[in-house]
């Protein structure tokens, strides 16, 4: 089988980490996104992705070659020369997604994370004899994404409306599709929403189905989703694989720490932490609800809450840093700093206190 991720779009939501990789490449739980997804699909059987692409394709290319050596699995890309929406990058990629075998493929959104129950997704497409499954999940507010009216029996959708003004329901689509080839017959290569116009299409004609997603979900392109991603990331690793999980009385909850970081005597850690490899996490730290990417440096007894420090930046010795604070790369926060949810583009220093939710250029 074959698979599409859609990895176009400037990941504007996620700045200032996107300012330094594309956002499929940023690391969610010590791993770039991305790779959650084509480990998972590769474990279904998937022998081929392809990344329907349109921005920073260099760097996104350097970085999968290596990987798919690493894992095994065919990447290719497909570059758009002009952003080509959620479905006109299908009909680009149309040669190499139809492989003459009449296979469905699986097409993704490169920023939503789950357990990726891939497996069950194909079980429930053959069973219903349709063009097309999507997978949906429930939210609290389900205007910011595609919402689906569906029969809660058969799975049949009645309706697909793309970021509702009114309240239409609260299954939403989670962005995890299985399509058969035909769906490809109705897509032109040119600016085209799956959302708007493919999905309400096939719904109409009675062969869009989708399937309740079990397990956890997340669009973790927000910071603040992000966030709340990774405690349900890290609660779902707890009963998948718990022994990648932290452990000793220095750790609370749920906490993930690369091998080669650094922890120091008397810290205090989690819970709901990533710490990335080659971090030094220097004595008395105090840390809950972060992201600690590669190479980041911690002094002594800073706090820092629900926050996510970039690349190879330094918190200073009782710096407190707290409420969606987000480093880009290589920042420098001064010792003594307070940051309330402050948003700091890559390589600043930060020698005042930021007192509100505020952008530093
Ligand atoms: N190749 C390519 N070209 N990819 C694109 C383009 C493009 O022009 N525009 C967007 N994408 C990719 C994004 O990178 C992302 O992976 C995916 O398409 C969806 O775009 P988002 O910008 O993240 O959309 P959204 O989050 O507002 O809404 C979508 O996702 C929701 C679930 O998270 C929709 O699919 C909603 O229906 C859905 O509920
Ligand atoms: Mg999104």
């Amino acid at each position: 089988m074959k698979a599409e991720i859609l990895v176009g779009g400037f990941g504007t939501r996620l700045r200032p980490l996107t300012l330094s990789v594309p956002k499929p490449l940023v690391e969610f739980g010590n791993k770039p996104m991305i790779q959650h997804q084509i480990e998972a699909l590769k474990e279904v059987g998937v022998t081929e992705v392809i990344l329907g692409i349109n921005y920073q394709p260099e760097v996104m290319l350097n970085f999968l070659n290596e990987f798919q050596d690493k894992i095994g699995i065919k990447i290719t890309c497909c570059q758009e020369t002009e952003p080509l929406g959620t479905a006109g990058p299908l009909a680009l990629a149309r040669d190499k997604l139809l492989d003459g075998s009449g296979e469905p493929f699986f097409v993704l959104n490169s920023d939503v994370i789950s357990e990726y129950p891939f497996k069950k997704l194909i079980q429930f497409h053959r069973s219903h004899g349709g063009e097309a499954t999507i997978m949906v999940t429930k939210v609290n507010e389900p205007s910011k994404y595609g919402v689906v009216v569906m029969d809660e029996e058969t799975g049949k959708v009645e309706r697909f409306v793309e970021k509702p003004q009114t309240f239409v329901g609260n299954k939403i689509n989670a962005g995890i599709y299985l399509l058969n080839p035909s769906v490809l017959d109705r897509i032109e290569p040119k600016p085209t929403s799956i959302e708007k116009e493919t999905f309400p299409q096939i719904a109409a004609e009675g062969k869009l189905f989708a399937m309740v997603l079990p397990g956890f979900w997340m669009d973790i392109g927000q910071p603040k989703d992000y966030i709340a991603g990774l405690k349900l990331y890290l609660n779902s690793l707890r009963k998948k694989s718990s022994l990648k999980l932290a452990k000793g009385s220095h750790i609370i909850g749920n906490v993930i720490i690369d091998e080669t970081a650094v922890i120091g005597a008397g810290c205090l850690i989690g819970p709901d932490v990533a710490i990335g490899p080659g971090c030094v996490i220097e004595s008395g730290v105090r840390i809950s609800k972060c992201t600690v990417m590669q190479g980041v440096r911690i002094k002594k007894h800073a706090c820092i809450s629900s926050s996510i420090i970039g690349w190879h930046s330094t918190v200073g010795q009782w710096a407190r840093i707290e409420n969606m604070t987000i480093l880009g790369e290589d920042v420098h926060v001064c010792d003594e700093i307070y940051s309330n949810g402050g948003v700091v583009l890559p390589h600043k220093e930060i020698k005042s206190s930021i007192l509100k939710p505020e952008i530093v250029m």
